[in-house]
């Protein structure tokens, strides 16, 4: 195959660095052009080159900006997350050109990657669509599974509840606890989320709309056996209150905390100390799927086993064109995205979404609505439903087709 080298590349790169006390907007990112790299990458034994084509983007890269730990996330600086890229280039004798893979890498169109010990480039298994590596092949589902299979899983006839469950982690942990008979009960920010939930059999709630408290007596009035949390705050405290002598509490993550946009999270967290103590309740305390890294290989082998099954289904919220990665990382904490986040730079025909221009003349009215940048994929693997707009006023909620 030809090797294609590309000099320039176009980067994301921080404007403004926001605590957690503060409101991600997509004008903290502006975008620029940069060098792909300097010699020493190109000619050094263990780099690879790639044409980024996915970058998926998680609530864990709004922590590292928030506790200004990771350097990527200081101003004028590339923050890295995992992407998908072809390999244009390699000097690594495993990869070869024109090989799809999934790695860590700063936010560019093209980006050199350095392969140390401690990276993890993963082939991507070409039955599948690529981009369910950055989400139920990837993290998601891996938290999820890890989760449940290491730490503990609540069993048949356990009545259970999912906080953010129409996140990745959230639907890939309700649907592996429906597949071992367990009630699942979800929780989360919107009506067609809530739909979605119903039609996978969870009893979901909008915590938005309806207060925690009554919500779980409506749906658990015999209490929770289990809570795998991913938002900490108040849901997680109406949750405590309502759990049963010996009941298990895994914390997955704490998104509620991560940014102000929702305001204030809420919770009492001193009193979920004192239930947890009188109740004899079990916490394990926060999980960390990196713990598990041996694990990863056959993790995402069985999910994408379940997956061609048809007994896992995949929900990604596609965003179309690297420019608006900055408002697609924003719209995770405004609960935008069911499932991952993946930002797609190129169309099905292989053409970059170009920015608009900035000065551009407001475009004559189209006869045709021009698609949403934003939009919900769903994917069944015997039965590939078509994407539906996410944000359309009225559009229903992709539903999975029956397994
Ligand atoms: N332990 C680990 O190793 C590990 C690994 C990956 C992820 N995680 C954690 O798992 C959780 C979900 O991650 P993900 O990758 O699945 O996320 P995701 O797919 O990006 O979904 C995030 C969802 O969280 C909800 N959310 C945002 N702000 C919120 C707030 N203030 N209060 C309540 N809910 C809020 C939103 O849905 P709504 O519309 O429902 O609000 C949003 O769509 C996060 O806490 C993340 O840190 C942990």
């Amino acid at each position: 195959m030809a090797s294609f080298f590309p000099t320039s590349t176009t980067e994301c790169y921080v404007t403004k660095h926001v605590r957690n006390s503060e409101i991600l907007e997509n004008n903290c990112f502006e975008y620029g052009g940069a060098d792909v790299a300097g010699p020493r990458c190109r000619f050094a034994a263990n780099c690879i080159l790639l044409k980024v084509l996915y970058i998926g983007l998680e609530p864990y890269m709004r922590v590292f900006c928030v506790t200004g730990k990771e350097p990527e996330w200081d101003v004028g600086r590339v923050p890295r997350g995992k992407v998908i890229g072809e390999v244009l280039q390699s000097n690594v004798p495993w990869i070869s050109i024109g090989m799809k893979v999934k790695v860590t890498a700063p936010w560019r169109t093209y980006t050199w990657v350095e392969v140390t010990p401690r990276v993890l480039v993963e082939e991507l298994d070409n039955t599948v669509p690529p981009e369910l590596y950055l989400g139920l092949a990837g993290s998601g589902g891996r938290t999820a599974r890890l989760a449940l299979e290491k730490l503990v899983k609540p069993q048949a006839g356990h009545v259970a509840l999912v906080t953010a469950a129409a996140s990745c982690v959230g639907l890939a942990a309700c649907q592996l606890m429906r597949m071992e008979g367990v009630t699942v009960l979800g929780s989360c920010g919107s009506e067609r989320k809530v739909t979605l939930l119903k039609k996978l059999g969870v009893k979901a709630f909008n915590y938005k709309t309806e207060n925690a408290d009554e919500a779980l007596a409506r749906l658990a009035p015999t209490g929770l056996d289990f809570l795998f949390d991913n938002t900490a705050g108040r849901v997680r405290t109406a949750a405590i209150k309502i759990m049963r002598g010996g009941g298990v509490i895994l914390t997955s993550g704490r998104i509620a905390r991560y940014d102000a946009f929702g305001g204030p999270a809420g919770g009492d967290e001193a009193l979920e100390k004192q239930i947890i103590y009188e109740n004899c309740l079990h916490d394990y305390g926060q999980f960390f799927v990196g713990h598990f890294s041996g694990d990863f290989v056959e993790c995402t082998s069985h999910i994408i086993r379940l997956y061609k099954r048809g007994r896992l289904k995949n929900f990604d919220t596609i965003v179309d064109g690297f420019h608006n990665l900055g408002e697609a990382f924003a719209g995770i904490f405004r609960g935008k995205n069911v499932g991952r986040t993946i930002v797609r730079l190129y169309d099905d025909a292989g053409a970059f979404f170009e920015a608009p221009a900035p000065d551009a003349p407001a475009p004559a009215p189209a006869p045709a609505p021009a698609p949403a940048p934003w939009r919900v994929d769903v994917r069944v693997a015997s039965a590939p439903a078509p994407p539906s707009p996410l944000y359309a006023a009225e559009a229903p909620v992709p539903g999975p087709a029956p397994a």
